[in-house]
C-alpha cells in the first residue's frame, strides 16, 4: 500500500501563460497559429498591439514590441507531431530570413521561433497526464551552482514540491505545478542570455504566504491589484542573495480569469476535408 502522496499537488496549481514580446504580428501569426497550431484568443486582445495564442489550457501572450527570448526551452504537447512537422514545413518560406527552424531530437521536435525562442514539442504521453495539447513546462538555463537555491526558493516561498532529476543531458531541478506542469532549471557553464523582461503567470492556492515571504524581503515588484502581484528576483531563502531573474505574475484562485475556458480549434480540420461539428479541439485526450 502506498501513502497516496502522488494524489497531492503543491501550492502552485497552474502555469497559465508565458509572455514574450514579438515585433511582428503577421510573422507571429504564421508561427504560433499556422505553425504551432495555437488558436488566437477570439475574445481578448484581438487588436494589433497584442495577441493571445491558446494551446490547450495555456496561452502565449505576445505583445507587439521588441522581441524577448527565454534562455531555455518551452515545452509543448501537441496532438500529433507529424501534423506539426507538416505545418512547420508549410510556413518555412514565409519565415525565410528569420531564426525559424525545426529538427527532430529524440522523440521530440525542437522548433525555433522567428526571434529565437525554442520549443520542445512532445506528443501527448503519460508523463503529461491527460494533456493532449498544452504547455507542460518551461525549462530555464541557470548559472552553475544556482539550482539548489532556486528549488529552495520555490519550496520555502511557494510551498511547491521540488525534485532533482536527470536525463540524457544531465541533472536538472523540477518545481512541480498542479497535476502535470513544471518549471525546470538546468545549470550551464556558458554565459546566460541577459534577462529581457519576459514573464510567466502562475495561480496559487495559498496567496498570502508567498506574498508575505516576498514582502518581508522587499521582493514584490508590483503590489497586489486584481488578485495578483508580481515579483522578479528568485532569492536563496538562506542568504537572501538573488540567484535568478524571472518575472512571475502570481494570481490567487479568486482572479477573474482563473480556469478561464480557452478556445482551441482542431488543427486537422480543413476546407478540403471538412468534418461538420469537428471545428473545436478538446485539450484533453478523448
Ligand atoms: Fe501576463
Amino acid at each position: 500500500m502506498g501513502d497516496y502522496s502522488e494524489e497531492d499537488v503543491g501550492n502552485i496549481v497552474s502555469l497559465e501563460h508565458v509572455n514574450v514580446q514579438i515585433p511582428d504580428q503577421s510573422l507571429a501569426t504564421l508561427f504560433y497559429v499556422v505553425g504551432l497550431g495555437c488558436t488566437r484568443d477570439p475574445y481578448l486582445n484581438v487588436g494589433l498591439n497584442n495577441m493571445w495564442a491558446n494551446i490547450g489550457e495555456q496561452q502565449f501572450h505576445l505583445p507587439t514590441r521588441p522581441p524577448q527570448v527565454i534562455d531555455g526551452y518551452i515545452g509543448l504537447v501537441v496532438p500529433h507531431l507529424d501534423g506539426l512537422a507538416k505545418r512547420l514545413e508549410s510556413i518555412a518560406d514565409g519565415l525565410k530570413g528569420t531564426q525559424f527552424g525545426f529538427q527532430q531530437e529524440g522523440g521530440c521536435l525542437i522548433v525555433t521561433c522567428p526571434w529565437g525562442n525554442r520549443y520542445r514539442c512532445h506528443a501527448s504521453q503519460a508523463e503529461f497526464g491527460d494533456m493532449a495539447a498544452g504547455l507542460p513546462y518551461v525549462e530555464f538555463a541557470v548559472g552553475a551552482g544556482a539550482m539548489a537555491a532556486i528549488l529552495r526558493f520555490y519550496r520555502t516561498a511557494f510551498g511547491a514540491p521540488t525534485a532533482v532529476e536527470s536525463d540524457g543531458q544531465g541533472e536538472f531541478g523540477r518545481v512541480k505545478i498542479g497535476r502535470h506542469q513544471s518549471l525546470l532549471f538546468r545549470e550551464t557553464e556558458r554565459a546566460l542570455r541577459p534577462y529581457d523582461g519576459h514573464h510567466i503567470a502562475i495561480y496559487v492556492a495559498n496567496f498570502s504566504a508567498p506574498y508575505g515571504f516576498l514582502k518581508a524581503r522587499g521582493g514584490i515588484s508590483e503590489d497586489v491589484r486584481n488578485h495578483q502581484f508580481r515579483f522578479k528576483d528568485i532569492v536563496d531563502p538562506e542568504s537572501g542573495s538573488p540567484v535568478f531573474a524571472l518575472e512571475h505574475e502570481v494570481r490567487s484562485l479568486r482572479h477573474p480569469m482563473y480556469n478561464r475556458f480557452f478556445v482551441n480549434r482542431d488543427v486537422s480540420q480543413s476546407q478540403r476535408s471538412y468534418r461538420r461539428g469537428w471545428d473545436a479541439h478538446t485539450p484533453y485526450l478523448r
